[in-house]
């Protein structure tokens, strides 16, 4: 009997509409560009998209700052667009994943705009509202994620209201029980249209402390992160388990919560048969590069054990509760090739290797648009060059710290989230065929070589070896539901698991490093089968730079160090 559902079995495709694809020529994607390419998607093995916020926004930060829930950002189309979207991605077998963004609203939602208006108006505890110190500072000494104050001072009423995020992203108060209904009936009105699921942004952060209080100050603003004294707070899964309650229960859809700041022994609570979602997208395997602080986008060195050990740790949470969402990409994140390998790396090899993680961890494979093609970061010569709210308020900071422009640039160039938002490149046409008008953020230079048309021709390119991978999953079911176990556990260049399955194995060697490595696993070709590999042959026991390989094995196969 098969026990996985759907949404466990295929892949998961984001696409952050802005960049995708525009049909209308005004330089901006758009809903019916993404209709155009659901053969695309389709053929990458596809069978769920999840689309980052399409309602209507002022887009300060690209539409994580929603005006109006039930209806569509002119920019990306109309609600008709949108129906024939669901419809048409329905008849190749895809479902359509919406980003629900309920931690906070614009400060341009009529909800926001009624609670400003007026301290006795009946939306006013819709928002969190509090009393300046009583020397006129900030209610608390909290820092948004983007910099600044999470308080912002409003004149006409004489109180601060708080943000997470940018101050035009004013956070709602869920302990109002005519706030979370009105959230679960937006929920419920998109399950209405026929989507497949949600991605649920910032959940973490809906529950606030009862007693808002300053926290140690922990950089040169004499602040302290917001994230410290908001996020995962006692209390919160009493609200997500009534919202699966109201919404999600009962149906065959899927969700996937960003969940920032939950650790492994919490995971219960948080997904599986008991918990709130099916999924969380967590962090930990992220951003090794860059500095935990606070106030982070700092780089340090990282090693690749601390990768493996943070794959192999969810890996283990989700055996046990819940289902895995793999992922190295997202438009909050540098794009991979960048972010986990050096500089003078081989592009095609090593989005390769990412790949063959990707699609051989146990959970679902979630792709960001372009990642597919092995898309790489980009660099701009200014600050104003730059869209990211967030690289704006991160340059800023380093200024403030005393950072030059040109260092303070280069953790711009290094972490912004413009890096994976460059238009998608279809051909190497004018701007890469992503529109014929003008694109509303530069394109990457390579979309010469690096473009999903003349990949398609290639044998060799990274996007046909996402279809081998895609095909493999779907052939060995060892993939979907083989356990994992984790090999040369201590190894600093070579990434090495099992799959295993009864007496199969699948066994996935890759080598993040430039240099060639001999590895100590028994020899794999005896009684193993070559499933796929990013070179054009496989030497016995040698890796070379930036190798992946995925091996079978049947029978009985001892493995060096491995307990089954
Ligand atoms: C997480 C989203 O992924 C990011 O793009 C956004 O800026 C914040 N949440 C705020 O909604």
């Amino acid at each position: 009997m098969d026990s996985l559902k759907w949404w466990q079995k295929t892949l998961v495709y984001q696409i952050y509409p802005k960049s995708f694809c525009d049909s209308s020529g005004d330089g901006i994607g758009d809903l019916n560009g993404i209709t155009e390419k659901l053969d695309y998607i389709r053929n990458l093995g596809v069978g769920a998209v999840w689309l980052t916020p399409v309602y209507v926004s002022p887009m300060v930060d690209n539409g994580y700052d929603i005006a109006d829930y039930k209806n569509i950002a002119p920019e990306y189309g109309t609600m008709a667009d949108m129906e024939n979207l669901i419809v048409e991605a329905k008849k190749r077998g895809i479902r359509i994943v919406m980003d629900l963004v309920f931690n906070h609203t614009s400060d341009q939602h009529s909800w926001f705009k009624e609670s400003r208006s007026d301290y006795k108006n009946s939306k006013r505890d819709w928002y969190i509202w509090r009393d300046a110190k009583p020397n006129g500072a900030a209610p608390t000494n909290w820092r948004g994620i983007f910099g600044g104050s999470a308080w912002t001072f409003d004149e006409a009423t004489g109180q601060y209201y708080l943000h997470t995020f940018a101050k035009e992203q004013p956070d709602l108060n869920w302990e109002n029980p005519e706030v979370r209904r009105v959230l679960y009936d937006i929920a419920n009105f998109w399950l209405d249209k026929g989507v497949g699921g949600f991605r649920i942004d910032a959940i973490t952060y809906i529950k606030k402390p009862v007693v808002l209080k300053d926290l140690p100050i922990d950089g040169p603003d004499g602040m302290s992160n917001v994230h410290m004294a908001t996020a995962n707070q006692p209390g919160i899964l009493k609200y997500l388990h009534e919202f699966k309650r109201e919404v999600f229960a009962g149906k065959d859809i899927f969700t996937v919560a960003e969940a920032n700041g939950v650790s492994a022994e919490e995971l219960p609570r948080w997904v599986g048969k008991n918990g709130a979602f099916d999924m969380l997208l967590e962090f930990n395997h992220m951003n090794l590069d860059m500095e935990k602080s606070s106030l982070w986008c700092r780089p340090v060195p990282w090693k690749l054990t601390q990768l493996k050990k943070a794959l192999s740790d969810s890996q283990k949470a989700t055996t046990e509760n819940g289902w895995y969402p793999a992922f190295f990409e997202n438009h909050d994140q540098p794009r991979s090739v960048n972010q986990f390998f050096p500089k003078n790396v081989d592009k095609k090899l090593a989005a390769k290797v990412m790949a063959t993680v990707l699609f051989t961890l146990k959970g679902t494979p979630f792709i960001y648009e372009g990642q597919e093609l092995g898309m790489t970061n980009t660099k701009w010569p200014s600050i104003e060059c730059y869209d990211d709210i967030a690289s704006k308020g991160q340059y800023a900071i380093a200024l403030q710290e005393g950072f030059s422009k040109q260092q303070a640039l280069e953790f711009v160039w290094k972490y912004s989230r413009d890096n994976a938002r460059t238009p998608m490149q279809w051909t190497s046409a004018k701007n890469a065929g992503f529109t014929s008008g003008k694109p509303w953020l530069s394109l990457n230079e390579n979309y010469n070589e690096v473009n999903a048309g003349w990949q398609m021709q290639d044998e060799d390119s990274v996007l046909r070896y996402y279809h081998r991978l895609a095909k493999l999953r779907q052939e060995y079911d060892i993939l979907l539901k083989g356990s994992y176990e984790e090999l040369l556990e201590a190894d600093e260049q070579i990434y090495a698991y099992m799959r295993v399955m009864k007496e199969k194995k699948v066994i996935v060697l890759c080598n993040f490093s430039g240099k060639e490595k001999e590895y100590s696993l028994p020899k794999l070709s005896g009684n193993g089968k070559l499933l796929l590999g990013n070179y054009a042959d496989a030497p016995d026991q040698i890796l070379r730079a930036y190798e992946a390989r995925v091996y079978l094995c049947e029978g009985r196969t001892t493995i060096e160090g491995c307990s089954k």
